[in-house]
């Protein structure tokens, strides 16, 4: 079952405008992913120079009776779910009372949902297609009702947030899961800039792909008449602020047309698509206590290149898994 939540057009259009007001000009980094996107991004995971997803179904598959032990009973939300196959190991090892996907792009959800039930026939599947950053609560479904709530979000797709959004993020997560909630969340870690640059520039090209689809997708639903072409992906790693940035850069002076409005654009000028930032367990975990979260446990990967956080709110008597 697919409950539609989808932003309005409209909130797209006031979305991008206030995002080409920025400096320098950045959009919403949930409008990559329509289908194609969506498809685009699982191409990425599978890339060579893309460890992140190989590393974290690794690390979920090796400890999921650990992760099941530590969340206990409820049902699974999972943020961002796109494909919905990493979870598969953690919904074997729980046996959750339901699964609840939460994703932007439904021509993406509704088959990922399919699959899923198709993998665990005995489970109750909910797909919700919603912009999960902005949603004011969760739909008022049977499945959800009177369960704890286990937040999942692995991917480290916190990342694509700058440190205020993924504060807010946490926050939020932290209200739509409600009391006595968990939240297990995979995030990516500093490593070295050689690692960290190949991957977000993979040699066969998917990354520049997937933010070249950005552009037909502008001129797609908000009318744009962005030429792929006058635009050069680049995506480069920012120590100081702990971050991969990925843009298009502007090939030429250049005018153009989008929500009904004119853009103008220097030669060299870039427009972010998505910034990826990287957390250490310590930065990660003042983070999330600022957002009144507190670590109770933590997985990683021999290679310390991500860590799968268990969190339970601040003020939850729970010990049963101290940090
Ligand atoms: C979804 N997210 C965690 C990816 C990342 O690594 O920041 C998005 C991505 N964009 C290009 N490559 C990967």
């Amino acid at each position: 079952m697919l409950i539609d939540l989808h932003p309005e057009p409209a909130d797209m259009a006031r979305l991008v405008v206030e995002g080409m007001g920025r400096s320098p000009k950045q959009l919403p980094a949930w409008l990559l992913y329509d289908a194609e996107g969506s498809r685009l991004f699982d191409a990425i995971c599978e890339q060579p120079e893309y460890g992140l997803t190989r590393t974290e179904t690794a690390l979920l598959e090796a400890r999921a009776d650990a992760m099941a032990a530590g969340l206990g009973p409820g049902v699974v939300v999972e943020f961002g779910a796109g494909s919905a196959r990493k979870v598969s190991p953690l919904l074997s090892a729980l046996g959750p009372a339901a699964y609840v996907a939460l994703d932007i792009s439904a021509d993406h959800l509704a088959p990922a949902c399919r699959a899923l039930q198709a993998r665990h026939p005995d489970l109750p599947v909910l797909g919700i297609c919603c912009d999960y950053s902005h949603l004011d609560h969760l739909p008022d479904h049977p499945m959800l009702k009177g369960q704890r709530r286990l937040g999942f979000y692995p991917g480290s797709s916190l990342g694509n947030f700058d440190p205020p959004g993924a504060l807010a993020l946490l926050r939020q997560f932290r209200r739509l899961l409600g009391p006595d909630s968990r939240l297990l969340i995979g995030i990516d870690q500093p490593k070295a800039v050689e690692r960290l640059e190949a991957a977000y520039n993979d040699r066969a090209g998917w990354s520049e792909a997937f933010a070249h689809n950005l552009l037909t997708r502008l001129n797609r639903d908000l009318d744009g008449d962005f030429s792929a072409a006058d635009f050069r992906y680049r995506a480069w790693w920012d120590v100081a602020q702990s971050r991969i940035a990925m843009a298009l850069v502007s090939q030429r002076d250049q005018e153009v047309r989008m929500a009904g409005r004119h853009w103008p654009f220097r030669a060299g000028e870039p427009l972010i698509t998505e910034y990826s930032y990287k957390y250490g367990p310590a930065a990660f975990l003042e983070l999330a206590a600022a957002a009144g979260w507190r670590g109770a446990d933590r997985w990683s990967d021999p290679a310390g290149d991500l860590s799968l956080h268990l969190l339970v709110q601040a003020d939850s008597d729970d010990q049963r898994s101290g940090p």
